[in-house]
């Protein structure tokens, strides 16, 4: 299996957190979310005792909430003294009303709106991620006529390529996001931050890309984002407070994918960053990290039901299921891999290759093409794993298909954490 949290119980039968699948199938039906929650704590623990370990005190991680955003989510980050790293006013409204003290989230996106920073200051926001010029002016003006000082941190493309897909890269050059080192912008906006009465720059922040698999772009970027910064204190005195690392640790997804060291990853970090500190006689900062994929991807499963299954001689075999690119638009979009079980079937031996076909209206609405699978008939409940990552965060109600449930297991026992979208619901805004 993939991941400990995924198992093969006595009756053959797929498990995550030890709880049988088909029992979840049959209590909460199809298609389904299953999330184990024992899975979420340790991936941020494996950060945050990594961190402690090896970065000062104070440096922790703001889980990337992007990655899949609801209100439980947020009670666990709370449980585990886990940040928030929030992206839009959805994101932020979501965190709080499930109670989350947002004075530990930060607030990114490369166009806040004015509503949107003046909302923000409001709902109490702890720290701003500045992407640009535009939008430290425009903090300036409405943190000043909020009455608040508002912490910031400014960000930076460090302008690394981390082999990634080019749409899940973010620290190049030419990005929408941040403002870049080489062009002498990214120094200028730091100055001009350290005018404003108003806005507080505690450090910068920076990121690279997403599903990267290598060490080095990070210890790279590191080695950038502090020469930055001794340059910076060099010339202007200001010494971080933070440095954000950004997210970005891939995740295991098939077999061919390598198991990332998340401890072994931060301890490379910090090699470099103790190297470079002392180097430029640059104050260790606090450091910190925003993982999104590595905290949750691996703890979730998808569950659906095999519906028709067609053979179409000398080509291929098409399992269609009861949801697809309205749940997971991944494949669709990026090509992404899965692998898949069949959870009823587990112990058997996946003795055929097959496409998995969603139910959309659309040819491209696949969940992938060669997978590897026991043999599929009508009724069989078909499991893709690693699906707690930008599968849910990235649904749809495309052909107007309401969303599945969400269920979390914890400890042999589950519950429901997301209601599955009823027809109702999905007319609800029309008029
Ligand atoms: N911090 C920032 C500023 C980010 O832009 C992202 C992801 C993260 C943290 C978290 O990265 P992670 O640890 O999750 O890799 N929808 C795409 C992924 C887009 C990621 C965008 N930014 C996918 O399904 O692969």
């Amino acid at each position: 299996m993939l991941h400990s949290c995924y198992g093969i119980n006595e009756k053959g039968h797929f498990t995550i957190g030890g709880v049988d699948t088909t029992v979840l199938a049959n209590k909460y039906k199809t298609p389904l979310f299953v999330l184990d929650e024992q899975k979420i704590r340790e991936n941020c623990r494996a950060y945050t005792s990594a961190m402690n370990k090896y970065f000062v005190d104070g440096s922790t991680i703001h889980y990337a909430s992007k990655a899949l955003s609801f209100k439980g989510i947020y009670k666990i980050m709370s449980e585990e003294g886990v940040n928030v790293d929030l992206c839009s006013l959805g994101e932020v409204y979501t965190a709080k009303s499930a109670g989350f003290d947002l004075s530990r989230a930060c607030l990114h996106g490369n166009n806040k709106t004015d509503d949107n920073i003046r909302e923000a200051i409001r709902a109490g926001v702890g720290e701003f991620v500045v992407d640009s010029f535009e939008e430290l002016e425009a903090l300036e003006i409405i943190a000043g006529e909020e009455n608040v000082v508002q912490k910031a941190f400014v960000r930076i493309t460090p302008n690394i390529d981390c082999h990634t897909l080019k749409a899940i890269s973010t620290g190049q050059l030419d990005s929408k996001f941040g403002t870049p080192i080489e062009t002498g912008q990214a120094e200028k906006l730091v100055r001009r931050a350290l005018e404003l009465k108003n806005v507080k720059l505690i450090g910068y922040h920076c990121h690279c890309g997403s599903q990267v698999f290598e060490t080095q772009p990070y210890v790279n970027q590191t080695e950038i984002m502090f020469a930055f910064a001794a340059d910076i204190m060099k010339k202007t005195g200001y010494a971080p407070e933070y440095m954000n690392l950004g997210g970005g640790f891939g995740v295991r997804y098939t077999e061919n994918d390598p198991q990332i060291d998340i401890g072994e990853n931060i301890r490379l970090i910090a090699e470099k960053e103790k190297e470079i500190c002392k180097k430029y006689n640059l104050p260790e900062p606090k450091i910190l990290m925003e993982p999104g994929r590595s905290i949750v991807a691996n703890a979730g499963i998808t569950l659906y039901t095999v519906g028709t299954v067609k053979h179409i001689e000398g080509y291929r075999t098409y399992v269609s299921i009861n949801g697809g690119m309205t749940d997971n638009p991944r494949y669709a979009l990026y090509g992404s891999k899965y692998e898949a079980l069949l959870a009823n079937k587990a112990s058997l031996p996946k003795d055929t290759s097959v496409t998995i076909a969603g139910c959309c209206c659309e040819s491209g609405d696949l969940i992938g093409e060669n997978i590897k699978l026991q043999k599929a008939e009508r009724g069989d409940l078909l499991a893709v794993t690693v699906t707690g990552a930008y599968n849910y965060s990235m649904s749809s109600n495309y052909n107007r298909v309401p969303r599945p449930a969400l269920v979390i297991v914890n400890n042999g026992k589950d519950r429901l954490a997301i209601r599955r979208e009823s027809y109702e619901d999905i007319c609800r805004n029309d008029i």
